[in-house]
């Protein structure tokens, strides 16, 4: 498998056998780094990575995958650079491609990831944008294939918005790797209709399939996992939150919808995660609003059906292997 040079903008980009092929590669330098066998591969390599909107995952993930990897690393936040006010996206990767050998880009629209890519002469990694976050999903598929041994056939199921970055990246790789994935929303939350009908298309060529449901009691019933994200993503309002929790309060991972699932199902989230009120936003949402968490109930996030911390570590392996296969 040759992904030398190739971009990793979004999953659509690529085969269920890249997509298996990264997932393998992820779990080996995982099996190395636990046995502690060096894999200093591309010393002498230097990375950029630039923040427009904030992480804890991505950033620490990127920056420790490439100090395994023997490379040097540059991080631009969102204050750091020239990026946007006095330098074009195509100026800016024309710059940084001369100096580095790989560039990870968080930040807005798809299309400006897209953008850096089409003017950069080195590989350019996806770290978020407001419609795909796909090393996010090779984590997530790690952590399902660690758990129950396979991917194809699993019961996935997402609760709440569907509209943004992490349910528009699962639809594409559940279809491309045949999970039997159901978005569980309102109607007014469900994903673009020409993703949908792309992702169809895929998921009859895996053997997946995709289903819709308004009511997260049905949808949950078998299913082996249950996925939910924040219901206000970076970058939106915070005026945003009284709609969100008016809609989407029906769609919290409930202990009673964990009871309603399959017996060895297991909770997954992307994190940040409010699941109390002991961060900023949750503590300020939560006394507004009279709720005690919001995506999830803190006894589903503290459960032993939680498998949200290996999910979180996965982040790491998974995008050294999208490093290591690209660069
Ligand atoms: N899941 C995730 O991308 O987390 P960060 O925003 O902390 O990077
Ligand atoms: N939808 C969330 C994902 C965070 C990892 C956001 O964009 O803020």
């Amino acid at each position: 498998m040759d992904l030398k040079n190739r971009d990793f903008l979004k999953l659509l980009d690529f085969t269920p056998q890249e997509i298996e092929y990264l997932l393998d590669l992820a779990a080996d330098f995982k099996d190395k780094k636990k046995n502690g066998v060096a894999h200093r591969y591309f010393e002498g390599k230097n990375i950029a990575l630039i923040f427009e909107k904030t992480s804890t995952r991505t950033r620490c993930s990127f920056e420790v995958a490439a100090y395994d990897l023997g490379m040097g690393v540059t991080y631009l936040d969102p204050t750091g650079s020239q990026i946007g006010q006095k330098e074009s996206i195509a100026d800016t990767a024309r710059v940084l491609s001369g100096i580095y050998d790989g560039i990870e880009y968080r930040g807005y629209g798809q299309e400006i990831v897209e953008e850096l890519a089409k003017y950069s002469d080195v590989p350019v990694w996806n770290g978020l944008t407001n419609e795909f976050h796909p090393t996010q999903i090779l984590a997530d598929f790690l952590t399902v294939r660690e758990r129950f041994n396979k991917l194809s056939g699993i019961k996935f199921v997402y609760l709440g918005d569907a509209r943004y970055n992490m349910a528009n990246s699962l639809t594409v790789g559940c279809a491309k790797m045949g999970l039997d994935f159901t978005i569980c929303a309102p109607e007014k939350y469900f994903p673009d209709a020409q993703l949908v009908k792309t992702c169809q298309e895929l998921a009859k060529q895996s053997g997946g399939s995709i289903r819709f449901e308004t009511d997260s009691q049905k949808a949950v019933k078998d299913a082996q996992v249950l996925y939910t994200d924040v219901w206000v993503s970076m970058g939106e309002s915070y005026d945003t939150w009284e709609e969100r929790i008016n809609d989407l309060l029906p769609y919290r991972v409930t202990q009673k919808l964990m009871d309603a699932a399959a017996e060895d199902a297991v909770f997954m989230h992307c994190l940040p995660a409010f699941h109390d009120l002991k961060t900023g936003i949750g503590k300020s949402i939560g006394e507004k609003f009279k709720l005690d968490c919001l995506e999830v109930e803190n006894e589903v996030f503290e459960s032993e059906k939680s498998i949200v911390f290996s999910e979180a570590e996965n982040r790491m392996h998974t995008i050294k292997a999208v490093m290591a296969a690209t660069l």
